[in-house]
């Protein structure tokens, strides 16, 4: 044969791979979600999730530091909020000295290079498990957004760098907005959670908080997976709205969504590789029948050229990692 063009050539060797490959991971394209609870020295594997932690504040702080040195930038804070705490308003959500409050201020005051981003949403909260205020059987929208806008200040009071609402709820990116302008809070972000989708991939984050619905789902509010041109709608109605960063989530079942908001919009975009996702791999490897390593390296790689600019996951640590 006398080929013109032979597409192994750039193929035949490491080196040569290694030259020509167009999406390349770097730990600063991951936010480690981490999941904090109360008590001292608490460190308690989540049973759906092998291998990852909910820590009290004192171990979060040290893995802060370790997320830092290993070259993370950015991490993502849930709190497990005890039961007699939680209420259909959202009331210890907005408490100075709640646990997300203070946890921001300990992860600040021992790592203020860290960005600390916090989810905003009633969920961990609520009585109901749900992401916004409950009246009869509806989720409401207006009540919620202004509680959310509050829970925002707050947690811009205790030093986040970004608020990082998850909720769904329609008009809360302008809402955020003007409450953090209000209150002289010009330097925090938004990274919103813009096409967020009703995914049975979110089953054991929400054993990790103790979050599931206690009625219903979440299908009034998050998205319906048959829709694209919604996250479309969804994504530029936030950044029209001021959001600073959109975000895609789950991850690899919506490659499709994170390359068409990439195309469509001009900030940064993030995807939130979740705890499903995490859960089937670790299984499968538990299994033998995946090697785990080369599973996330895989997904993040995909995840990123399908146009994520940002990472949230599970797997932020076992990657870096695995990229030195
Ligand atoms: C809550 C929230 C959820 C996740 C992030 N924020 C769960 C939900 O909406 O039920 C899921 C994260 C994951 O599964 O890793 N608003």
């Amino acid at each position: 044969m006398h080929l013109i063009r032979r597409n192994r050539i750039l193929r035949q060797s490491p080196a040569i791979r290694s030259i020509v490959a167009e999406t390349i991971l770097r730990p600063s394209d991951f936010i480690a979600p981490l999941f904090i609870v109360e008590g001292n020295n608490v460190r308690e594997e989540i049973s759906s999730m092998q291998n990852y932690f909910r820590m009290s504040i004192d171990l979060t702080v040290k893995e802060v530091k370790e997320l830092y040195a290993m070259g993370i930038r950015s991490v993502l804070l849930f709190i497990k909020c005890k039961d007699e705490l939680k209420d259909n308003k959202g009331t210890e959500a907005l408490n100075p000295d709640g646990l997300m409050q203070r946890s921001i201020r300990a992860i600040k005051s021992v790592c203020p290079e860290m960005l600390v981003m916090t989810d905003v949403a009633l969920d961990p909260f609520s009585t109901y498990g749900h992401d916004g205020i409950v009246e009869g059987n509806e989720i409401v929208n207006d009540p919620t957004v202004e509680v959310l806008a509050e829970m925002s200040v707050s947690h811009a009071q205790a030093g986040a760098d970004f608020v990082a609402p998850s909720d769904m709820m329609d008009g809360r990116i302008i809402a955020i907005r003007e409450a953090l302008e209000g209150n002289g809070f010009t330097k925090t972000g938004i990274m919103s959670y813009s096409a967020k989708y009703a995914s049975c991939f979110y089953g054991p984050f929400r054993d990790a908080l103790d979050s599931a619905p206690g009625f219903g789902d979440k299908k009034t509010y998050q998205m319906d997976y048959a829709n694209r041109r919604e996250a479309i709608k969804e994504t530029m109605m936030d950044v029209a709205e001021g959001a600073d960063i959109v975000m895609i989530k789950p991850a690899m079942a919506y490659l499709d969504i994170i390359r068409e908001v990439r195309n469509e919009v001009d900030i940064p975009v993030s995807a939130y590789h979740v705890s499903g996702e995490y859960a089937m791999i670790k299984a499968a490897a538990k299994m033998g029948w995946l090697d785990e390593n080369r599973a996330i390296l895989e997904s993040l790689t995909s995840i990123k050229r399908a146009g994520a600019d940002l990472i949230a996951t599970y797997f932020a640590k076992d990657a870096v990692k695995l990229i030195n």
